[in-house]
C-alpha cells in the first residue's frame, strides 16, 4: 500500500505505466527491419548472457493483454514507444504495411480502454541501414528521422495524447557513443560531440514534421541526474559542474534557450559539428511539454588523470537498487523544482521512474517516496502534471539484458504468463475508481 493517495498530486494528475517498443515488442517478423540493438547484443561482451530482444514480452502478440492490466491498475494513460525499423525498415524510404497495422491496432486498443496513448518516436532502436551511413554521427539524420517523424504524424497524430521525439537524448549520444555501454557501444569522443548535437537537431527537426502534420501536445523526454560534489574542494566542485553540463545543462539549455553551457562548447570545441550554432534556433523549437526521466543522482569528484575534462563519477552511500542505482527521490524534487524555475513552464511529466529489485516490498516504497517528491515539487511550484511508472513488465533492460526486474508485473519468460507484483496492487489501491 502506498501512503500517499492520489489527490494528493491534484485532481487532474495522470498516472500511467512506461514501456519501450525493442525491450518487450519481440515480434521480429511481418517486415520489420533490424536495428542497431540486434547486431549490439549479438556481439559478445556488449550485452549480459547475450540477451538479445528477438522475443522479449511477445508484446507483438500479447499487447491486449497488457493493455487490460494497465486498465484495470487503473491507470489513465500508456507511455510507448514506436519501432522505428517495424515502420521504415530501411529507416528511409519504403513503409512497411505491417508496421502501421500493428500500431494502428495498438493505440485503437489504448482508446477503446480508455487509456491516453503517450507515444514515444524513438526509444533506441535505429534502423541498422542507418547506422551503416553514420547514424547519429552523420547529420544526415536529422531529415531522416524528420520523413520518419512525418509518417508517425501523418498516419497516428490525431489519436496520440501526447508525443515525444527522442527518450534521453544523453543516452543515444553520450552513454552509446562515448561510454561505449549502448549500442552502437563507440568510445570516441568526437562521436559522442556529432551524436550529442545531431539528437537535439534531430528532435528539432521532427517537431517541425510532426507539427507540419498537425500532430499535437509535442514534447521530448530528458533523463535528468541530481549532480553533487564529492565535497566542497575546488575540484570536486568544478568536476560536479562539468557533470552537470555533460547530463543535464546540454540538454535543458539547448532545448529551452537555444544554448549550450560554455564549458562544454569549449571543451568539445575540435570535435563538435563545424557551424551548429545555426541550428539552434531548430534545436530550441517551442515544446508543449517536457518529460523527465529520474532514477538516482551522481556525485562527482575531481581527477586530472582518468576523468573526462578533470572529473569523473563516483559511488555515494546511499540505500541502492540491486543495479547499485542509489535512491534519492530528492533528488527528484528538486530537479522538478529547478527545471521549472530555471528552464521552462511548460508542463512537466515524470515519464520514467523505477527500481530493479526482486524485493516488491522496497519498490512499493521506492514509488511512495518518489511519488511524494512530486507533491513537494508541486508546492514549490513546478506544474507537474503526470507520473509514469517504468515499467509496466520485467523486461529486456538492455545491457543488463534479462536479469535486470523493473516491473510492476512479474513476466516468466518461459512461458510469457503476466503475474502483477505487489507494487501494481499499491497503484490498483490508490488509483481504484477513479479513473
Ligand atoms: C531508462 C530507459 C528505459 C529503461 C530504464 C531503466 O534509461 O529509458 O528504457 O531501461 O532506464
Amino acid at each position: 500500500m502506498f501512503s500517499i493517495e492520489r489527490q494528493d498530486l491534484g485532481p487532474n494528475f495522470t498516472f500511467g505505466t512506461a514501456t519501450a517498443a525493442y525491450q518487450i515488442e519481440g515480434g521480429q517478423t511481418d517486415g520489420r527491419g533490424t536495428c542497431i540493438w540486434d547486431t549490439f547484443a549479438a556481439t559478445p561482451g556488449n550485452v549480459k548472457h547475450r540477451h538479445d530482444g528477438a522475443v522479449a514480452c511477445d508484446h507483438y502478440n500479447r499487447w491486449p493483454e497488457d493493455l487490460d492490466l494497465i486498465r484495470d491498475g487503473g491507470f489513465d494513460a500508456y507511455r510507448f514507444s514506436l519501432a522505428w525499423p517495424r515502420l521504415i525498415p530501411e529507416g528511409i524510404g519504403a513503409v512497411n504495411q505491417k508496421g502501421l497495422d500493428f500500431y494502428d491496432r495498438l493505440i485503437d486498443g489504448m482508446l477503446e480502454r480508455g487509456l491516453k496513448p503517450f507515444a514515444t518516436l524513438y526509444h533506441w532502436d535505429l534502423p541498422s541501414a542507418l547506422m551503416d551511413r553514420g547514424g547519429w554521427m552523420n547529420r544526415d539524420i536529422a531529415g531522416w528521422f524528420a520523413e520518419y517523424a512525418a509518417l508517425v504524424g501523418n498516419r497516428f497524430g490525431d489519436r496520440l495524447a501526447a508525443t515525444a521525439t527522442i527518450n534521453e537524448p544523453w543516452c543515444v549520444a553520450f552513454l552509446s557513443h562515448f561510454l561505449g555501454i549502448h549500442a552502437p557501444g563507440y568510445r570516441d569522443l568526437r562521436a559522442a560531440a556529432r551524436a550529442m548535437h545531431h539528437v537535439l537537431l534531430a528532435h528539432g527537426t521532427a517537431i517541425d514534421a510532426l507539427r507540419g502534420e498537425g500532430a499535437k501536445n509535442l514534447g521530448i523526454v530528458l533523463n535528468l541526474e541530481k549532480t553533487e560534489p564529492a565535497s566542497g574542494k575546488p575540484e570536486d566542485l568544478d568536476a560536479e559542474n562539468i557533470g552537470d553540463a555533460l547530463f543535464n545543462r546540454w540538454y535543458l539549455g539547448g532545448v529551452f534557450k537555444g544554448v549550450y553551457p560554455v564549458e562544454l562548447t569549449t571543451a568539445l570545441a575540435p570535435w563538435l559539428p563545424e557551424g551548429f550554432e545555426k541550428d539552434m534556433e531548430t534545436v530550441s523549437r517551442p515544446l508543449d511539454w517536457l518529460g523527465i526521466n529520474y532514477y538516482t543522482r551522481g556525485i562527482y569528484a575531481g581527477d586530472r588523470d582518468a576523468g573526462l575534462f578533470g572529473g569523473r563519477r563516483i559511488a555515494g552511500d546511499l540505500e541502492t537498487s540491486d543495479l547499485g542505482w542509489e535512491i534519492h527521490p530528492k533528488g527528484l524534487e528538486d530537479l522538478l523544482v529547478r527545471v521549472s524555475r530555471e528552464y521552462t513552464r511548460v508542463p512537466l511529466y515524470v515519464t520514467e521512474t523505477g527500481m530493479s529489485e526482486t524485493d516488491d516490498a522496497r519498490r512499493v516504497k521506492f514509488y511512495d517516496d518518489h511519488l511524494r517528491a512530486v507533491a513537494n515539487a508541486q508546492a514549490q511550484g513546478a506544474d507537474v502534471r503526470g507520473f509514469f511508472a517504468w515499467s509496466l513488465l520485467d523486461n529486456y533492460e538492455w545491457a543488463e539484458g534479462y536479469t535486470s526486474r523493473f516491473g510492476i508485473v512479474h513476466v516468466d519468460y518461459a512461458t510469457q504468463v503476466r503475474t502483477p507484483k505487489g507494487s501494481y496492487r499499491a497503484f490498483q489501491g490508490m488509483l481504484h475508481n477513479t479513473r
